[in-house]
């Protein structure tokens, strides 16, 4: 699949048919998110895969919209330094976020990101170092084309375009 066409395709996917995904397409997910740029090069990131279904069940309890990990085949939580310290912080771990969901959609893996609000029950349940923050996750796996809603489920669509794009000044 090209790139322009995975950008324009590539969708929320919050429900998921049981079928794992085999370790080796596990393994090029997480590459994937290990080949994203980020500011000065620093990779403020560790990638938590999870795939024991209580501690996906668990997570899914973690956050308001993040009830879809519960029926993910796989979980990745993204790890940082405290994003309060620095803006691209959090927007490094957006880029590998990206990078993760793009190479799944390639491979007919559906994806959708968890916010986590629960931070404290977030740490426990994966045993996270006190220096590090988890505040995203992303559910993957399998799904079946003809039962997903639409693009864009709590906002559907894009804005136009002349209403974001501005020429040479605001
Ligand atoms: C930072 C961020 C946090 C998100 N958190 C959640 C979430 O907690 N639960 C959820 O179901 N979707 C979450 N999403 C997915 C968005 O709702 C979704 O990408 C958006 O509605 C556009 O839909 P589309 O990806 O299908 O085009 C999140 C997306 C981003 C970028």
């Amino acid at each position: 699949m090209d790139v322009a066409r995975a950008i324009r395709e590539k969708h929320a996917i919050r429900s998921f048919l049981p079928a794992p995904i085999p370790d080796p397409v596990v393994q090029e997910i997480l590459r994937a998110g290990r080949r994203a740029q980020s500011a000065k090069n620093l990779q403020p990131w560790h990638f938590i895969a999870v795939r024991e279904r209580a501690a996906l069940e668990s997570l899914s309890r973690t956050g308001k919209w993040a009830g879809h990990l519960a029926g993910a085949a796989l979980g990745v939580v993204i790890a940082t330094p405290d994003p309060a310290q620095k803006f691209t912080i959090a927007f490094d771990a957006g880029q590998a976020a990206a990078c993760m969901q793009l190479a799944a959609w390639e491979l007919g893996i559906g994806s959708c990101l968890a916010s986590l609000y629960e931070t404290g029950e977030v740490r426990r349940i994966l045993a996270i170092p006190p220096e590090w923050h988890a505040h995203i996750a992303i559910s993957f796996g399998y799904f079946d084309p003809k039962k997903q809603p639409p693009s864009g489920v709590l906002n559907p669509g894009r804005k136009k375009f002349d209403e974001i794009v501005h020429w040479e000044t605001w």
